[in-house]
Parts: structure tokens; C-alpha cells; sequence
């Protein structure tokens, strides 16, 4: 016995002292961190090179251990992701074993060519801009912004991918972008600034990457429609511009299926001052045949966990996931590894939680009943996610049941 663990520790004691920065972490940290944590990002400092890392390398090892970083929040327990940027436990104990280590540098020889960011793509069939640049003063809240992109479609495009790219990172906290249908009152004179019920064809949040349909799968932007940008700023202390740009690239060939972004609302918040738990539920059922690609919860500051659940036969209960620190600043989308059909009459369950006390360190205001609205400071609570349906469906048709059910 005493002999195996005098192997075990020598193990270790080697381990820890042949792991070194060029050769173990520093793939590690292109993998997984470098997304954000190089400059113009929002990591707040670059982790480009050893010079740059080391400094951090404690702060490093624990945000991994306590796994923050790299921020996901889905309960590991749930469900599996394509996009779960999660370290494997392999890529843990490396980075752990290099810190305990004394975090060495190793030979430059062995480092891993650096990551060209931009991934090796076609040009994109087309780009567009923000007609001028929008000013985001310091230290203010600013509504939402809407803008309308030209030019209008004159035919009818599928599109495989989608690229948001910010004019300045460091501000813009969500875009959403959408395909405003044609004979769409949606932002036009006289109508109010309301919700829309316009198709969703891409969200940008930091750090995430571009849309991209699977093979065989399309969004569908129809003749006649323009694109609309939702932009959601943070202001900073000093004042800012942001002109964003958008990359479409359009699908070879028609698709099998279509991509639709669909959601669940549920617009009758009344979260009581200080309530510490308060729940929000909507459920419907699923009108139509449908492949679930992906979840995306969106709350605002209160909110504190996000569930997606099938509600099956004999009050079984198949959760497809389940956020359960959600983060207002880490708006995320949730892509199932491997996609799921859900037959026509697939009963959905989506539960948003709520923490309105004084405990929720992002709370603006423990005192305050909050109820639905697009303010930071006001409540939402939607359940997108996005589906995969033949071609031929679109929105209005999908909601239409087919005959028979
Ligand atoms: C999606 C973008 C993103 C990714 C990916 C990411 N970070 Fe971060 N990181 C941030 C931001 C933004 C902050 C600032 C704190 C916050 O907002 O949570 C941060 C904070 C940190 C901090 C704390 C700095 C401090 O001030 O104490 C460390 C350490 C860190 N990140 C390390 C990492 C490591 C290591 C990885 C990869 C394993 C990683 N991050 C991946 C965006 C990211």
C-alpha cells in the first residue's frame, strides 16, 4: 500500500513538473479562451502569450476549477451540446497541474501555431452595414435600437450562415437579427414600437460563433423582406460608436429542411419586491412535426435559471435543459449535440426563475414589483428555439395542424 501511493505522488510531483506552457496549455487556451481573451474582445485582459498569461496564471486555474470560465451555464447533468465550450477533465487537471507547477514555459518550440480568427470561408455573398454609425454616450441606459437594413430582397434566398460583426466589441451586448416579412407593419409609421413576430435569422452575443445552419438546412429570408437589426448597447465611461456589419452567405442549393426560430412567452410577470424564487411557466404544444436544433432562454437582470421540458405521458418529465446560474450578460445559445425530433402534439414545458432580492448581486432594485419589459430593468421571459421543418413550412403554415391531428 505505502509503496503504491509513494507512485502515485511521484506521479503527480512529475506530472506537475513536466507540463509547460508552450506545449500542454497553450493549445488549451487557443481552444477554449482566446475567442474573447485577445485584443479588441470582451475578456477584459488578452491571453495571447506567455507574457501575457503568466501573470494570471492563478486567477486562471481557479476560474477553470470553479468552471466560470469559460462561461456556460447549462447543468452538465443535462443534456449534451455541440457548442459547450466546457474544458474536458483532461484539459482541467493539465491546466491545474501547470499552475501547482509553477506555471513553466517550456521551449518555444513546442508551441502550436497561433489561431488565425477569422475561420476559412468563401466571401459572403452579401454585405451590409448599419446606414451610419450609432452613438452610444457614456454612462447611460439606452433602449434597445432598431434598425432596418438595406437593401429590401428581391427574390426569395436561402441562407446557410450568418456573420454580426460588431463595429466595437467592448459595447454591444446582444444583436438580434430579423427578417422583417413583406406587408410586416413592424417599426413603419404608425405602428407602435411593439413586439414583432418576425423570423429570427441570427443573434449575436459575445464571444459566440457565427450562425450556421447543418448541412442540408437553411433559413429562408422571402422576396420582399428587409433585415432589421435589434441592437442592445452597454455604455461605457467614455462615449462610443458602433457601425455593425452583417455577412450573408446563401446556401448552394434549396434545402431539405428549414430553420425556424420559434418562441414561448410569458408576458404576465408580477415579480413581487424581494422575492427570492419566483417562477414564470408557459407551455404549448407542437402543431407540426419538428427536428429541435437549439435553445435560448432569455431573461433580463433578475433572472436566475431557465428550464426546456417535454412533458410526456403519466406526468413524466424529460428535462432538455436546465440553466441554472443564468447570467444576463451571458446571453447564450444552447445547440443539442445530437438534434431531436419532437412528433406533432409534443407538449413543452419552459420555466424561467427569478431572483427580485437583495441576494441577486445584479439586482437594480430589490424594493421594486418588476413586470414585462424590454428595459434591463424590467422582466422578459422567452423560450426561443430552433427547429428544423421541410422546406415548404414556413412560420404561419407550421402553426396551421396538419389534418388528421
Ligand atoms: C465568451 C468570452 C470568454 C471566454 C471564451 C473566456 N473568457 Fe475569461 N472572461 C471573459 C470576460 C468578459 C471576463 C470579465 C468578467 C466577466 O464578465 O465575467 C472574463 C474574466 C476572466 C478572468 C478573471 C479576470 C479577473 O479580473 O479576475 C479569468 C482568470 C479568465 N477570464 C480566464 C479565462 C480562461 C482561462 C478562459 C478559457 C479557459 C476564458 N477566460 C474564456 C470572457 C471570456
Amino acid at each position: 500500500m505505502r509503496f503504491l501511493w509513494l507512485l502515485l505522488a511521484t506521479g503527480l510531483y512529475v506530472r506537475a513538473e513536466e507540463v509547460t506552457f508552450h506545449r500542454d496549455v497553450e493549445p488549451i487556451l487557443q481552444k477554449h479562451c482566446q475567442s474573447c481573451h485577445r485584443p479588441g474582445e470582451i475578456g477584459p485582459m488578452p491571453l495571447m502569450n506567455y507574457a501575457q498569461v503568466r501573470p494570471w496564471a492563478k486567477s486562471i486555474g481557479e476560474a477553470v476549477a470553479l468552471r466560470k470560465m469559460p462561461p456556460w451555464f447549462a447543468d452538465p447533468a443535462v443534456g449534451h451540446f455541440a457548442n459547450d465550450p466546457s474544458l474536458s477533465a483532461d484539459e482541467l487537471s493539465t491546466v491545474r497541474a501547470w499552475v501547482i507547477g509553477g506555471a513553466r514555459e517550456g521551449v518555444k518550440t513546442d508551441a502550436p501555431a497561433p489561431v488565425v480568427r477569422e475561420r476559412v470561408r468563401p466571401a459572403p455573398d452579401l454585405v451590409t452595414r448599419m446606414p451610419k454609425p450609432i452613438r452610444i454616450p457614456a454612462n447611460q441606459t439606452l433602449d434597445y435600437q432598431y434598425i432596418v437594413l438595406s437593401p429590401a430582397f428581391s427574390e426569395d434566398r436561402w441562407v446557410s450562415a450568418v456573420d454580426i460583426l460588431p463595429g466595437d466589441r467592448g459595447v454591444v451586448h446582444h444583436a438580434v437579427l430579423y427578417v422583417r416579412e413583406p406587408g410586416s407593419r413592424w417599426l413603419r409609421e404608425g405602428d407602435p414600437k411593439s413586439g414583432t413576430t418576425s423570423d429570427i435569422l441570427a443573434i449575436y452575443t459575445p464571444g459566440a460563433p457565427l450562425m450556421e445552419c447543418p448541412p442540408g438546412m437553411a433559413k429562408k429570408i422571402p422576396a420582399g423582406s428587409d433585415l432589421v437589426l435589434q441592437m442592445h448597447y452597454n455604455s461605457r465611461k467614455t462615449d462610443a460608436k458602433d457601425q455593425t456589419e452583417i455577412r450573408v452567405w446563401y446556401a448552394k442549393e434549396t434545402p431539405q429542411s428549414r430553420v425556424l426560430t420559434l418562441q414561448m412567452s410569458q408576458y404576465g410577470l408580477r415579480i413581487p419586491p424581494g422575492a427570492r424564487s419566483y417562477r414564470a411557466a408557459v407551455s404549448g404544444s407542437v402543431p407540426r412535426d419538428a427536428v429541435l436544433l437549439s435553445m435560448f432562454p432569455h431573461m433580463h437582470l433578475r433572472g436566475s435559471g431557465f428550464e426546456y421540458q417535454i412533458l410526456g405521458k403519466a406526468g413524466r418529465v424529460d428535462t432538455l435543459l436546465r440553466v441554472e446560474h443564468y447570467n444576463f450578460y451571458w446571453q447564450l445559445n444552447y445547440r443539442l449535440a445530437t438534434p431531436r425530433l419532437l412528433p406533432a402534439g409534443t407538449q413543452l414545458l419552459f420555466t424561467g426563475y427569478y431572483d427580485n432580492s437583495a441576494n441577486n448581486p445584479l439586482n437594480p432594485d430589490p424594493t421594486e414589483e418588476v413586470t414585462w419589459g424590454e428595459q434591463s430593468q424590467e422582466e422578459m421571459m422567452v423560450g426561443f428555439f430552433d427547429v428544423a421543418v421541410p422546406a415548404s413550412v414556413d412560420k404561419p403554415s407550421f402553426f396551421i395542424r396538419a389534418p388528421g391531428r
